[in-house]
């Protein structure tokens, strides 16, 4: 089965072409060839359905609307690449499953469109994550597992389906500091069942791989609302946002769920490959984990502004990099040199009201020691702790997350580098080293 492209640019044309075979995509390139085939169309014909909002939004809306009243079953999308064009609420009541805004949707866009195919119609091979802590040793998988090698992006088979997961395994990912692992897509409900079946015994009722994904996906909804047009702009909704927020580091990051010690946790949520919400996700994660380490009395606020510190890059793309380039042009660089207030300025339109701490932490977490950050360039003391440790957690994300052309940095290495680039005072930078040579 293929899937319905409607009215794609040619951006989201040859990102379209890059997942999937050449014959499992049906464009549809104008209005008028829309009306003039629609009247074929049922479910069981298309595997999804994706409509670009290039064409404005009244055309898209429509779109939504007879797609779901002729293939209510087949899951149907719609994609943004212009944020003033994202109204996500108003298109999802118009039909669609799921919008997308891009760039910072591509790779849940991907995901979805992954799903939604059979294994068949990709154009390569579609690997998912998961947390190698919910692989117990002894037990037999029922899916082949890969370690992903970030140098020439390749996945390399780890322990084959229907193997058992010996301890020697297990023991290997203890021994190189391996946090994740890869299984095929189509694997997917094969590895559900797994852990479904070892949660049984467990006093946990969500495997870490789960919980990662939910984090993800709340934080993916937080910021669809923050970047939604026509959403609520009251005290109250900001209140509801806020608290949503404070849920989220209580279930997910800094709750009793949370048992394993610092350096359990810090493999794992390092070495992602995505720059998206797993940024969000990570950065906050790793705040909050580096804060109680280093005896910081603001945890919750270092999650907190861990989620949000780059919102404001969500439409800033990604293949420009996170460290300023001497290359790009004037527009690219006051974009990110505003970034820190700008994600201030976002989570304020939606009258969310951060506690203050969080608001400086995200104001300086591009700020050094040695004075050579931005937006001030504040230098020493005059740059608040906790905005040091989140820049700590926020240059370990980017440097340890997996660049396909670039060997995986390890925490000790990325920690080298972060010592050496005048982003840290000496004293926070001593006890940041002493958490890994405890070890
Ligand atoms: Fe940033
Ligand atoms: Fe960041």
């Amino acid at each position: 089965m293929k899937v319905l492209a409607i009215a794609f640019s040619e951006e989201l044309k040859s990102l379209l072409s890059s997942a999937l075979k050449g014959d499992a995509i049906h464009w549809i390139a104008t209005k008028d060839q829309f009306f003039s085939e629609v009247d074929n169309y049922n479910d069981g014909m298309f595997s999804a359905v994706v409509c670009e909002l290039s064409e404005g939004p009244e055309f898209a809306l429509e779109v939504g609307q007879v797609m779901r009243s002729l293939c209510p079953q087949t899951p149907s999308f719609a994609c943004a690449l212009d944020k003033k064009e994202f109204a996500a609420k108003t298109i999802r009541k118009n039909g669609y499953s799921d919008v997308f805004l891009f760039p910072i949707d591509k790779g849940s866009f991907l995901e979805a469109i992954a799903s939604a195919m059979t294994p068949e119609a990709l154009a390569k091979r579609s690997y998912k994550r998961i947390m190698s802590p919910d692989l117990q040793a002894k037990s037999k998988l029922s899916f082949t597992t890969y370690v992903h090698l970030p140098l020439n992006n390749k996945y390399l088979v780890f322990a084959n389906k229907d193997e058992e997961f010996t301890d020697k395994k297990a023991e290997k990912l203890t021994k190189f500091q391996v946090g994740s692992l890869y299984v095929d897509q189509k694997d997917s409900n094969r590895f559900y069942e797994y852990v479904a079946e070892q949660m049984k015994s467990a006093d946990n009722s969500l495997s870490e791989t789960e919980r990662g994904e939910k984090l993800k996906s709340s934080i993916r909804s937080m910021f669809n609302e923050l970047f939604d047009q026509n959403s609520e702009e009251s005290f109250d909704h900001g209140k509801e946002l806020m608290e949503s927020c404070r849920g989220l580091v209580s279930t997910y990051i800094v709750g009793p769920g949370q048992k394993t010690d610092f350096h359990t946790r810090l493999l794992r949520t390092i070495g992602g490959v995505g720059m998206d919400y797993s940024h969000s996700a990570d950065v906050s994660t790793l705040a909050a984990l580096f804060g109680i380490a280093l005896g910081s009395k603001k945890v919750e606020e270092l999650a907190i502004a861990g989620f949000f510190h780059d919102v404001a890059l969500a439409s800033f793309p990604v293949e420009y990099g996170y460290e300023i380039n001497p290359q790009w042009d004037e527009a690219i660089k006051k974009t990110f040199l505003d970034h820190p207030q700008q994600s201030l300025n976002i989570v304020k339109t939606k009258k969310m009201i951060l506690p203050p701490e969080a608001e400086k932490m995200i104001f300086q977490h591009h700020e050094k020691f040695d004075g050579k950050g931005f937006p001030k360039g504040q230098a020493g003391d005059r740059i608040l702790l906790e905005a040091q440790i989140l820049s700590l957690a926020d240059q370990f994300h980017y440097l340890t997350v997996a660049r396909p052309g670039q060997a995986r940095m390890s925490p000790l290495e990325a920690l080298e580098v972060i010592g050496k680039n005048g982003s840290l005072g000496p004293a926070l930078l001593n006890q940041a080293r002493s958490l890994f040579n405890k070890k």
